[in-house]
């Protein structure tokens, strides 16, 4: 999804895009990743690959999110760094934050305590990828460095109906219950835990800023700064795609946290900030759940 995003958002840049999937390169291959760079010699990466998924898939495949995302960025980074990348944008995530720190989540709360049980194999893996990419900058004086995106949403998202985050997963149950006609959905939880999203292509815009910037923090916060609970968000879904029937919650489903947003001060002082509202940026998102679904091409893997 991020890829794909920053693709969009580069494609009347003047830069040559080189891109790199799964099938062409593995990153978890430590000679097959160094052989690529060698070869292709970028001069600037954004690191937009990972094992990615929802609480289920973490917690039920740990040892892969653990050893697949480290083995990525390692091999990346140390990579970039052996040809002579200029340039580095490690994607980190603000659910690597621990799971009770001070909100809205500043920067400097890395680290700070213990991390969420559910996804703690995925944070160890990209924590030390954006320390390691830290240690590059200090020792060896290269400007590699990482951007924390909140919720994302928008194309090219995971609508999977067990593994997917909670946005896709509204989408797609709302769209499936207008289809169905059914008269009610079912929403896990009380819907009261408040969470923030953002649209990828603001994202995209996002990094293009980052990678502007002549010494840009060693990570920055990526949101809007603003929440919604799951009941609004779930409202918003519903209205977006046009289902008109009941939304129930079920309390005796786990919550979660009960808020998570970033506090998006360091990122605003630096010279950005989002451009694309929730209500228009589902309906875009909508769309494109239309028409990837239309093509045969939504992902649900
Ligand atoms: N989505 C979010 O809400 C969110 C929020 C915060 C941060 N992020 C971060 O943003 C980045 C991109 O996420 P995304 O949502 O764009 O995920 P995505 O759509 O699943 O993209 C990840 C890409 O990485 C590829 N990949 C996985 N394993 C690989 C391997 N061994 N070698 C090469 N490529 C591999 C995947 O290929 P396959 O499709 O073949 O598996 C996929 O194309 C990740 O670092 C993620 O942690 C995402």
């Amino acid at each position: 999804m991020v890829g794909s995003a920053m693709c969009r958002r580069l494609a009347a840049s003047r830069c040559e895009i080189l891109t790199a999937s799964r099938q062409t390169l593995d990153l978890t291959q430590a000679n097959a990743t160094n052989d690529y760079f060698a070869d292709q010699r970028p001069d600037t990466v954004i690191f937009a690959s990972a094992k990615v998924g929802g609480i289920l898939a973490n917690a039920t495949f740990p040892v892969e999110f653990l050893t697949d995302n480290l083995m990525m960025a390692v091999n990346t980074i140390n990579a970039a760094y052996r040809h002579g990348v200029e340039r580095f944008l490690f994607l980190g995530s603000t659910c690597i934050y621990p799971r009770d720190c001070e909100q809205p989540i500043k920067e400097g709360s890395l680290l700070s305590g213990p991390l969420e049980s559910t996804n703690e194999a995925y944070a160890l893996a990209k924590i030390a990828g954006l320390k390691l990419c830290q240690y590059y900058r200090r020792q060896h004086g290269v400007m590699f460095h990482s951007a924390m995106p909140t919720n994302l949403y928008g194309p090219g998202d995971n609508y999977h109906p067990d593994h997917s985050h909670v946005m896709p997963a509204l989408i797609r149950r709302f769209h499936e219950a207008k289809q169905a006609g059914k008269s009610s959905v079912q929403l896990w939880g009380t819907g009261t835990p408040r969470r923030e999203f953002l649209h990828v292509d603001d994202l995209a815009d996002a990094i293009v800023h980052l990678l502007s910037l002549e010494s840009p923090p060693d990570w920055v916060n990526v949101g809007t700064g603003t929440d919604i609970t799951i009941l609004e968000l779930a409202q918003l879904v519903a209205k977006t795609v046009g289902y008109e029937g009941e939304i129930q919650t079920d309390p005796s489903r786990p919550d979660g946290t009960p808020v998570k947003c970033t506090d998006v001060t360091l990122l605003n002082e630096s010279g950005w900030k989002h451009k694309i509202d929730l209500t228009k940026g589902l309906k875009h998102t909508y769309e494109a759940f239309l028409e990837e679904t239309l093509a045969g091409r939504l992902r649900s893997a």
